[in-house]
């Protein structure tokens, strides 16, 4: 049983997809613990009722950003995880937190990386003039939404789409390629070679 430990900062319905999934597809794999840092994520709330383990380490009760980061970590490694995956999670996490989980930290992030990293990914691909928009599972390296992909899904941009439009149409492709890439992690699915994700049974990495 892999245990996974997933971090949220706010709605948490990439997380709820996870948990679903876990339990439901009979994973071998169980959901340990969500952890925000706000205390008034809606995400806690659904946890909560699944009876998962919740914490909150509110990165306001921190002066730096390496003290938020310790604090975390151990709350996480008091978890023993296998997988810590980070959901909505919208606190930059420093090197060294993110070195301590290196190869069993993964970020979902609504944009077809490498492209717009960061914040306001639809406005920006909107105001681009992209035709095509997407969202992007990889594991975490110290770059800002970098990092070796695992999965990635892509869809078109409609005539009339504004952003909340596209994101609601990313974030159900979301839900899909989420559980998905962690369920690959946990069934032991997926190698990294050179800094290039490989699907071990030759499944598709894209959502079209
Ligand atoms: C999702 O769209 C996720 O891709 C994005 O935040 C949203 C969280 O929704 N993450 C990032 O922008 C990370 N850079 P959720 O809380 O309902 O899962």
């Amino acid at each position: 049983m892999k245990r996974i430990v997933i971090l949220i900062s706010g709605r948490g319905s990439n997380m709820q997809a996870i948990v679903q999934q876990c339990a439901e597809r009979r994973w071998p794999a169980k959901v340990v613990a969500v952890i925000s840092n706000r205390p008034d994520a809606k995400g806690l709330a659904y946890a909560r009722e699944r009876g998962i383990e919740t914490a909150v380490v509110d990165h306001k009760a921190y002066g730096t950003r390496e003290a938020f980061d310790a604090a975390l970590a151990a709350v996480v490694d008091a978890c023993e995880p296998d997988l810590v995956v980070l959901a909505g999670f919208m606190r930059i996490l420093g090197t060294a937190f993110v070195q301590r989980y290196e190869g069993r930290l993964l970020n979902i992030h609504p944009s077809l990386l490498p492209a717009f990293p960061g914040l306001h990914t639809h406005r920006r691909a909107l105001d681009a003039g992209c035709k095509l928009v997407g969202a992007t599972v990889h594991f975490v390296t110290p770059e800002l939404d970098h990092g070796p992909i695992v999965l990635q899904s892509a869809v078109p941009v409609l005539p009339g789409d504004d952003e909340d439009a596209l994101a609601s149409r990313v974030l159900a492709t979301e839900h899909v390629i989420y559980p998905l890439a962690v369920r690959w992690f946990v069934e032991d699915r997926l190698a990294i070679e050179h800094g290039i994700v490989r699907q071990l049974d030759g499944a598709s990495q894209v959502l079209m």
